[in-house]
C-alpha cells in the first residue's frame, strides 16, 4: 500500500515520540550495552555498502520517476548526489563511511523546499528500501534518524 503525506507526516511524529520516549529511558536508565552492535545491525540491516549502495541507486530511479518532485534534480549532478548519500546513509546506519558532503541546511536553502517534497522523498526512500527488502523496523530506524533534519532542509 502507497503511504500517503499524511501517513508519512503521522510516522514521522510517532517515530519522533518514540525517539523522545528513548531519550527519556536513556536518560534515566544506564546507557544500553548493545548500543553499539544496534547500530552495526542496523547497518547489516540495509546490506552494508553494498546494500546501501544498490537502495540508493533504486532511490535515485524512482525520484527521477516522480512528477511531484524529479524537477528538482534537473540541475543537480546526480551521480554526486548519490555518492553522498551512499555515504550519509552509511554513517547514519552506523556502517563505517564518513560523509563528506555539505551539511543539510548550506546544501538545501536555496531551493526553497516545502514539507509535501520532504515527504515525497521519503515516500520513495520507502519504495527503494521496500524493493530491496529491507524491514519495516530497519526502514523506520532509518526515517527516524532523517527526521530531525527536515527543519534544516524544509525552508517554505
Ligand atoms: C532527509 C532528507 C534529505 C537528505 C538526507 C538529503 C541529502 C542530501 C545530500 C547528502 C546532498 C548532497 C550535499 C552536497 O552537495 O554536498 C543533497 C543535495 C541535494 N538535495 Fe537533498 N536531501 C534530503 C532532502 C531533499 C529534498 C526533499 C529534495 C527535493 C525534493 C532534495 C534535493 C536535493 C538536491 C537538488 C541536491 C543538490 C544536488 C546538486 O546540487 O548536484 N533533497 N541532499
Amino acid at each position: 500500500m502507497k503511504r500517503t503525506p499524511h501517513t508519512i507526516c503521522a510516522l514521522f511524529a510517532l517515530i519522533g515520540l518514540i525517539n523522545g520516549a528513548q531519550a527519556q529511558t536513556a536518560m534515566t536508565n544506564p546507557a544500553p550495552a548493545m548500543s553499539m552492535e544496534a547500530n552495526d545491525s542496523l547497518f547489516q540491516q540495509f546490506g552494508g555498502k553494498e546494500g546501501i549502495s544498490k537502495i540508493i541507486d533504486d532511490f535515485l530511479v524512482v525520484w527521477q520517476a516522480d512528477p511531484r518532485i524529479s524537477g528538482k534534480l534537473q540541475e543537480a549532478d546526480v551521480d554526486r548526489l548519490g555518492a553522498l548519500l551512499k555515504e550519509q546513509i552509511n554513517q547514519l546506519t552506523g556502517g563505517p563511511a564518513v560523509y563528506s558532503g555539505k551539511d543539510m541546511k548550506t546544501a538545501h536553502e536555496k531551493m526553497g523546499l516545502r514539507n509535501m517534497d520532504f515527504n515525497a522523498l521519503a515516500e520513495d526512500l520507502q519504495t527503494a528500501m521496500e524493493k530491496n527488502g529491507v524491514a519495516s523496523r530497519a526502514q523506520n530506524k532509518l526515517l527516524a534518524k532523517l527526521a530531525p533534519m527536515e527543519h534544516h532542509i524544509v525552508t517554505k
